[in-house]
């Protein structure tokens, strides 16, 4: 067990209770004045409040019976994402604000929650794990590379470093807990359930997302070939989030995986709480650690 779950033991996961700006956006296209750009984090923040919810609920099903280092973690899992639900509804309010309509995108994040409640817990745990992991590796390089947020205001950059900051700090619970869950499981089994839903859910995730953002842009007015191709080159090309975690994403399948595995904790530095975000250009920090 030691072996497969090497999250850091002085690993202290603490929420960091921050409100950011409630105020009305500068313009509708928050993220460096770039339609395609807010698209992208305007369909990804669409499916925090509820998606946040499910992952909380599915780790807390298999909470009773963890050893107490991992029943902390749980606790404090579940308050990070609760507080991520409520700060990242607020930003989605100042989307539809702005005029945007996000009905769509929620309602299909729904839908799709729905189809995994209808399975056993197990199920939406492997879902979560899958989905932690995918949120950890994008938190990995969007604080890495600060071309993800250039242009974005101060305030709506911090409560995405915010978030990328704590899916860092959190991103073993899930995994953990799944282990500890699936403990009597063949290995054989378990990896096959783990790298069957990653598929899964990594499909559903870029589909979506891709049709979610589609449908934002739609509502700005572009559309077609050229609503695709402006989509495709940001997502894949430059700054190529997708392109960029392709490698991370991999080593999920590999024998021995574990999200600790890489230990990216130098990332979280200055993000104390009440800290001001994102002072330190990451970069720096990585050449400095
Ligand atoms: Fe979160
Ligand atoms: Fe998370």
């Amino acid at each position: 067990m030691a072996t497969l779950a090497p999250t850091p033991a002085d690993l202290v996961i603490t929420p960091r209770d921050r409100k950011f700006a409630r105020d009305p956006k500068p313009g509708r296209w928050w993220a460096g004045g770039d339609p395609v750009a807010t698209a992208v984090y305007n369909a990804l923040s669409a499916t925090f409040p509820e998606g946040e919810a499910f992952f909380v609920e599915s780790v807390r099903n298999f909470r009773d019976g963890t050893p107490p280092k991992l029943a902390a973690e749980i606790k404090a899992f579940t308050t990070q994402e609760a507080i991520h639900s409520r700060e990242h509804a607020a930003f989605n309010k100042s989307a539809v604000d702005a005029g945007y309509d996000l009905t769509p995108l929620e309602e299909k994040v729904h839908w799709r929650l729905g189809l995994v409640k209808d399975r056993p817990p197990i199920a939406a745990l492997a879902a979560t794990m899958a989905l932690e992991h995918f949120t950890a590796i994008l938190a990995h390089e969007l604080l890495s590379d600060p071309r993800h947020l250039a242009g974005v205001e101060r305030e709506d950059g911090d409560l995405w470093r915010w978030h990328a900051a704590e899916a860092i700090e959190h991103k073993g619970v899930a995994y953990d807990t799944w282990l500890n869950a699936t403990r009597q499981w063949p290995r054989g089994k378990r990896w096959k359930v783990k790298a069957k839903v990653m598929l899964l859910v990594t499909r559903n995730c870029i589909v979506d997302r891709t049709l979610g953002a589609l449908e934002l842009l739609r509502q700005d007015g572009i559309t077609g070939p050229r609503a695709w191709a402006r989509l495709f080159w940001y997502m894949w090309v430059r700054p190529g989030m997708m392109r960029k975690i392709f490698a991370a994403w991999v080593s999920y399948f590999l024998p021995g995986f574990h999200p600790w595995n890489q230990d990216d904790r130098r990332l979280l530095a200055g993000f104390e709480l009440g800290g001001q975000y994102g002072q330190e250009p990451a970069r720096r920090v990585r050449s400095a650690a």
